[in-house]
């Protein structure tokens, strides 16, 4: 059918970000950009310098350049609207769409919308998976641009699987409504991207600590176990994770006393010696009508209806019903819950699970009913944010004790970073999982959800030595690192194996750690900038082409590279390095970039380069995270000169958002080392400033040194 141009609108949502559409989707399901960023003006696109309307086509400019354009198309299929977009991709990468088990470069597949769960093994050829991230990124030799599709009905992306050269995104139940998000540079876009869905909120400093979990620690003595085998092996730990059998018959927020007869007094024990609690909460709610939550949100009628009944099918538990999580006041009713819950049982995060939502007899029925801001929602709408809006019940329970939230799920849509982090799901302890691991993690990267993390050592199936040694190391600096895996499988943690693994693990568990201060002002980035943790090469070097086709290997930030081994019985690969000069961690060897290597990798040992010149703010020896209770800072020079801004706070209230924080700046060059707290509104607790410089140690202390300048040669 013709497709009336007349009818598509323009909106200008800032310099970098227009709207166009032929019908808004309703915005009342989820939260898009913050209502300061006023829709300023509906442009008239014929004659706007960036998005032209022309011959049937929508043109947009970037970087000085024609470089996309693209064709709305509406036609009948089946008796259904179908509205779909065709772009031509002919030379063009497309990257994007968050937790899908495939390569960074998307091109050549096909994906799906529809937040999914699957037990079987992931992998490419799956179309859809947990999330739902409709946001598309589109590169042509040094110019990219951003496009995010807001509908929460199910989109598909035919990304020049059909046809080579072309990009079909379609959507049968909704008109054309997408954002269009420029940029100078990949980083732009997605940053503006992220300010358009909301930025990534800020994590906890201790949340960057070691998470050990496993389906499921059964009972009081094994958690308690596992503590003392972290401690007494001295492998760093900060938190510990109760899967679904601490639940009272997998009721969500019930304690199975006979297994945990006094848990306050566990989380008591443990946070004496600095581990917290995660405790797994599910999505559906046992049909019980003895269980306080059932009966209290069936006597206010707050279930998802099938055919006006409440819907039932099977999760753990057996026979369950599906909380309508969308509805403000089951949102409030589970806030009560998991307050009480808390401060009864003294756990520090919330593990949200099965909220796609996931259920055993086949999905719920798209006929499926709720009922939200007195307008009847189908299943088909409100699918995909089910897990978002269970996710943002729990939101205030942390707020209100001041605390950032520890809060990660499995389901998510585009606009869910703001509210909860993210672990991608139930992978299997493959090889290809690994590898693919990465690209998982680094396009959940891309797509405004950088603090992300998968099972180490795998979930499903057993795990071996080597397998888990080369997960550690290929992921030891990834922002969420928690090893997971499923019931009856062999133990994976850090200690199961022999010393050698053990001695490993702990290498890089110990070198995690060292690097928190590093890895702490990224996470402040994140969420100030919208800026990326970890990211493929090219984000730091979007003009490097050679970069474009590496996927497996990454940086963390702009001053590290990892190129971990993913195959099993292998002890060499590639290294890529991009321009400029890379020191070897571990052998503090030059590399010059812009080159290709061999690296000999043993099985202790992973690619990590950092940036020659590069002042490395660090800790040391640390076994926990308590901010307030370390005491030296360490900056770290590699190269002969560096300089670097530090961020610092309490690393847990959100008393950063009344500007209690401090940025210190720190240089070294031709001898002299120079240092400026720059702001200062966080009373910190370092107390002392290590230099090492070269193979030198120089202990200062530091509330003296602030704004000095010391000779140390
Ligand atoms: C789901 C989760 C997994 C968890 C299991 C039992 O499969 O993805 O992480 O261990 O449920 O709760």
């Amino acid at each position: 059918m013709e497709f009336d141009y007349k009818n598509v609108k323009v909106n200008k949502i800032n310099k970098k970000v227009f709207r166009i559409y032929t019908k808004k989707h309703d915005d009342d399901l989820i939260e898009l950009y913050s209502k300061s960023i006023e829709e300023t003006s509906l442009i008239e696109s014929s004659k706007h310098p960036l998005i032209q309307l022309k011959d049937n086509r929508i043109f947009i400019r970037n970087n000085e350049e024609f470089l996309f354009n693209f064709e709305t198309l509406f036609s009948k299929l089946d008796n259904k609207n179908y509205y779909s977009i065709k772009f031509n991709i002919d030379n063009i990468n497309v990257y994007g769409l968050g937790d899908k088990m495939a390569p960074i470069r998307k091109n050549g597949y096909w994906y799906k919308s529809w937040n999914t769960d699957t037990s079987e093994h992931h992998d490419e050829l799956f179309p859809s998976l947990y999330k739902s991230i409709n946001f598309i990124i589109l590169n042509k030799n040094n110019s990219y641009i951003g496009l995010f599709f807001p509908s929460t009905f199910p989109y598909n992306f035919d990304i020049g699987k059909t046809k080579i050269d072309e990009l079909v995104v379609n959507n049968f139940n909704y008109e054309h409504d997408l954002f269009v998000i420029l940029g100078n540079n990949l980083k732009e876009v997605i940053s503006n991207y992220s300010l358009i869905v909301g930025r990534p909120y800020f994590v906890r400093m201790k949340m960057l600590g070691n998470n050990q979990s496993r389906w499921s620690y059964d009972n009081e003595e094994q958690v308690r176990e596992v503590a003392k085998k972290y401690r007494e092996n001295n492998i760093p730990l900060d938190y510990i994770h109760l899967d679904i059998d601490y639940m009272d018959g997998f009721r969500d927020f019930t304690i199975n006393k006979t297994s945990f007869p006094n848990m306050k007094k566990l989380t008591d024990d443990l946070k004496n010696d600095h581990i917290e609690i995660v405790s797994i909460n599910d999505a559906a709610i046992k049909k019980d009508s003895k269980y306080f939550i059932y009966t209290k949100l069936k006597k206010n009628n707050l279930f998802v209806k099938y055919n006006n009944l409440d819907y039932v099918n099977t999760v753990w538990p057996g026979d369950c019903s599906f909380p309508n999580y969308l509805d403000d006041k089951c949102k409030k009713l589970f806030e009560r819950y998991a307050n009480k819950f808390i401060k009864e049982t003294g756990v520090s995060g919330i593990w949200d699970d099965m909220n796609e939502p996931a259920s055993f007899k086949g999905e719920l029925p798209i006929d499926c009913e709720i009922k939200y801001n007195n307008r009847i929602v189908k299943h088909e709408e409100w699918h995909n944010v089910y897990g978002e809006h269970m996710n943002r019940s729990f939101v205030k329970c942390f707020e209100k004790e001041n605390k950032r939230a520890y809060l990660f799920s499995r389901a998510g849509f585009a606009t869910s970073s703001k509210y909860s982090f993210f672990w991608n799901g139930d992978n299997f302890s493959l090889w290809h999982h690994l590898r693919f691991g990465i690209t998982q993690i680094l396009s959940m990267s891309l797509s405004n959800a950088p603090f992300n993390g998968c099972d180490i050592g795998g979930f499903g199936g057993d795990t071996n030595k080597e397998l888990l040694i080369r997960w550690v190391e290929a992921m030891f600096l990834i922002p969420f690192f928690r090893n997971h895996t499923t019931k009856n499988t062999m133990h994976q943690e850090a200690y199961s194996f022999d010393v050698e693994t053990m001695n490993i693990y702990r290498k890089y568990m110990q070198i995690r750690y060292d690097f928190l201060p590093y890895l702490y002002n990224l996470t402040r980035n994140m969420h100030k900038n919208g800026e990326l943790i970890v990211s493929p090469i090219f984000y730091i070097y979007p003009k490097d082409q050679v970069a474009k086709n590496i996927e497996d290997e990454y940086m963390v930030g702009d001053k590290i590279i990892i190129a971990p081994i993913v195959d099993c019985n292998t002890a060499s690969r590639v290294l890529y390095l991009p321009q400029g000069k890379w020191i070897n961690y571990f052998t503090n060897n030059v590399y010059v970039g812009n080159k290709k290597y061999i690296l000999n990798l043993n099985l202790n040992e992973v690619g990590f380069f950092i940036k020659y010149n590069t002042l490395m703010p660090m800790y040391e020896n640390l076994q926990y995270i308590d901010k307030e209770n370390i005491d030296t800072l360490v900056l770290k020079l590699f190269g002969i000169k560096g300089e670097c801004k530090i961020y610092d706070d309490d690393g847990v209230s959100l008393d950063y958002k009344k500007g209690k924080y401090n940025f210190y700046y720190a240089s070294f060059k031709d001898g002299i080392f120079n240092f400026k707290i720059k702001k200062n509104k966080y009373k910190t607790g370092y107390k002392y400033l290590k230099l090492k410089i070269n193979n030198k140690e120089f202990v200062l202390d530091f509330e003296e040194y602030n704004n000095f300048k010391i000779n140390l040669e």
